[in-house]
């Protein structure tokens, strides 16, 4: 098997973990990284074992490498991307993806054109638990959906400095609703703000609601001492729910609890592994650039909801 040569550019809190998960990877050779800040591309760079850079477009010269993780700031996401689009790689973007949806359609057009593979880094869609409620709502094993609930709350990561708890954190939960329902949200309304952060929101209430009457619900904080992470299911014959921290999915109907074991693997791997097949077979990922751009326009629309104090529809 020929491996996929690739490379990071943003080596912090988590594009550290790219780096040495494709360095695990059997389908991946890692052949460089890349952070402005020297000392920490050095540090990584001798963990993992391969060359370092500050500068991604020197680094984007090296024609070993066919695809690259960009793991930079949000803010700098797409200049980045961008950049290892035009030196014709292959792109993972860490979510949100771009700044704001009219950057992130520039960048899946630039993909197109180049026809190389464009992905975002939501993370959620490979945790196997949310794979097996997606596949139960298709097949209607829970009867019909009703509803979601998701709950993503934390203290703020003082790092993330460059967008607030909707564009860092929401997001994964925004992407997992299109991910289950299938389909687009009609409206949304929400109710957001500020209680600590200086100048980006620290909460948000989001009721997103789809055609028929199904709704999802997303609370998501920078405020609550300890970390949670879950989503409930509610159907009309049962109810799933995940914790997607320790990947526990309950199966509760009217007479018994399941509860499915799902063999361990770090869902990092599992993305990771699955942008090189991609590549490799020239197979359409499982998160697509319009799925990005997708979750972009609604965190627009939630923002616009609370500013406004009205249900914005989508288009
Ligand atoms: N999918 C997930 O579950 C998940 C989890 C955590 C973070 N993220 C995303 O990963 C990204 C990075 O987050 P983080 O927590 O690692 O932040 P961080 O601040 O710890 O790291 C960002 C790194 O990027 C470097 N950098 C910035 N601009 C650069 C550029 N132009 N070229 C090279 N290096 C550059 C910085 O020096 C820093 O080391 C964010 O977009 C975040 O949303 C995703």
């Amino acid at each position: 098997m020929k491996k996929i040569g690739v490379a990071v550019i943003g080596t912090g809190f988590w594009g550290k973990n790219h780096a040495r998960a494709y360095k695990e990877i059997e389908s991946t050779n890692l052949v460089a990284i890349c952070d402005l800040n020297a000392e920490r591309a050095q540090a990584i760079a001798s963990q993992v074992g391969v060359k370092e850079d500050t500068n991604s477009t020197e680094m984007l010269r090296d024609k070993e490498i066919q695809a690259v993780s960009v793991c930079t700031w949000s803010t700098v996401l797409a200049q980045e991307a961008f950049k290892a689009l035009r030196a014709g790689k292959h792109v993972l973007v860490e979510k949100p993806m771009a700044a704001d949806s009219k950057q992130a359609e520039n960048l899946q057009k630039a993909a197109q054109e180049n026809g190389l593979h464009l992905t975002v880094g939501f993370l959620t869609r490979f945790i196997p638990g949310l794979q097996h409620i997606q596949k139960a709502i298709e097949s209607k094993t829970l009867g019909d959906f009703v509803c979601a609930t998701a709950k993503r709350v934390t203290q703020w990561p003082e790092r993330i400095g460059d967008v607030g708890v909707i564009k860092d954190t929401a997001i994964h939960d925004i992407d997992a609703m299109h991910y289950l329902t299938g389909e687009d949200p009609v409206d949304v309304f929400a109710k957001t703000g500020n209680m600590k952060h200086k100048q980006f929101e620290d909460y948000a209430h989001i009721m997103l609601t789809y055609k028929d009457g199904k709704s999802a619900f997303i609370e998501s904080n920078w405020l609550t001492p300890y970390k949670t992470r879950t989503l409930v299911v509610t159907g009309s014959d049962a109810i799933m729910k995940l914790d997607y921290m320790t990947q526990d999915l309950w199966i509760e109907d009217a007479k018994q609890t399941l509860q499915p074991r799902f063999v361990s693997v770090e869902p990092l791997k599992l993305e990771l592994q699955h942008f090189a097949r991609c590549i490799s077979e020239k197979e359409k990922p499982l998160v697509t650039g319009l799925d990005g751009i997708k979750a972009l326009k609604i965190a627009e629309a939630i923002m616009k909801s609370s500013a406004e104090n009205k249900v914005v529809e989508l288009e």
